[in-house]
């Protein structure tokens, strides 16, 4: 009895003690917030880019910026932010369908004849689709949307960035690019045959590849003051989330682990208005930290600038 006694107080002991040191992370955490908060850029003069803002974490990051001089929300489908629009001035729409990458070509253009700058891109526009499909060009469509077209419209709009001390470029990954065989070949996604269709593991490999995509454009980008991050936003209660059958069933539960847009976007705000000099450049950030740098020497990069040129979007 008294060993039953005994074992019971001290699992409770343990889990108080878990308690405490979650409570104090977060305590951390709020501070750290305030931190940012008061460490935050200038945005008065800057432009900012942000694709896939018609909806979801991408809306709520533009509305969290919106102290900029421009910003500039990218998507197909402008009604459904058409009315809150007009409660800002300096946000604009312009048309953007990344599932085509002559569409993707076309914007580019449209952006620099529109706009003498870009000073934040965030490449947050994504999907993840539960059935197979292919892109314009055939590429398999979450490595299509969620890799490709941002990769052209990064490499397209960089000689648009100025290379000052705040400029940057952001990826939003996610924590699905743990959910990936050990070794992807990319090669296999850079090709417009069709292919077998594992769905869960395709979203992650895209995911992945923002990330390899934001170390190598940090390398890239050596010597220039232009930074690049990418980041897993949590898991949020957008239309995204909403497509699973599970969620509806399983919708209370998951409610409890699981962030609204608005809490989604803070890492996204956190990435866009912290000077360059407190981020490290290329990394991987999840809750506002420095997760890790995921890397593969350029491979995919170079292998997509070859890619590219040989379909003849970029020489
Ligand atoms: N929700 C999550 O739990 C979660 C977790 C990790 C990472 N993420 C990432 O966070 C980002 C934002 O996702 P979300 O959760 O906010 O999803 P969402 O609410 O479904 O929003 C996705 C956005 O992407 C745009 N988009 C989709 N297809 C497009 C296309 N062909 N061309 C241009 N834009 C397109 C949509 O705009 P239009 O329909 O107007 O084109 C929409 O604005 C994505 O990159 C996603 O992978 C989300």
């Amino acid at each position: 009895m008294n060993k039953l006694l005994a074992l019971s107080l001290g699992s409770i002991s343990l889990i108080a003690g878990k308690l405490q040191i979650m409570g104090g992370i977060n305590y951390f955490r709020k501070h750290q917030e305030v931190q940012i908060i008061l460490n935050e850029i200038a945005l008065h003069d800057k432009t900012i880019l942000i694709t896939g803002a018609t909806d979801g974490i991408g809306w709520e990051t533009a509305k969290k910026l919106s102290k900029a001089k421009s910003i500039i929300v990218a998507g197909r489908n402008i009604e459904r932010i058409k009315s809150q629009l007009n409660n800002y001035t300096n946000i604009q729409y312009m048309y953007l369908d990344l599932n085509d990458l002559d569409k993707v070509q076309q914007f580019c253009e449209e952006f620099k004849k529109s706009y003498g700058k870009l000073d934040i891109l965030i490449n947050n526009a994504g999907v993840f689709n539960l059935d197979q499909k292919y892109t314009k060009q055939g590429f398999e469509q979450n490595f299509g949307i969620n890799y490709l077209s941002p990769f052209l419209l990064t490499y397209n709009l960089l000689g648009h960035i100025p290379n000052e001390q705040e400029s940057r470029i952001i990826f939003v990954a996610s924590r699905a690019h743990t959910d990936t065989p050990r070794q992807v070949d990319f090669n296999y996604y850079l090709n417009q045959d069709p292919i077998p269709y594992p769905w869960h593991k395709t979203y992650g490999i895209s995911k992945l590849a923002n990330m390899y995509e934001a170390s190598s454009f940090a390398n890239h980008l050596k010597g220039t003051n232009i930074k690049v991050y990418s980041l897993h936003p949590g898991v949020v209660r957008t239309n995204m989330l909403n497509q699973f059958q599970f969620y509806s069933f399983l919708a209370p539960f998951i409610w409890y682990f699981t962030k609204t847009p608005e809490q989604g976007s803070v890492t996204s705000k956190f990435l866009a208005t912290s000077p360059n000099n407190n981020l490290k450049n290329g990394y991987y950030y999840k809750d506002c930290y420095p997760k890790y740098l995921k890397s593969d020497d350029n491979v995919l990069f170079n292998n997509t600038i070859k890619l590219l040129q040989k379909l003849g979007y970029i020489k």
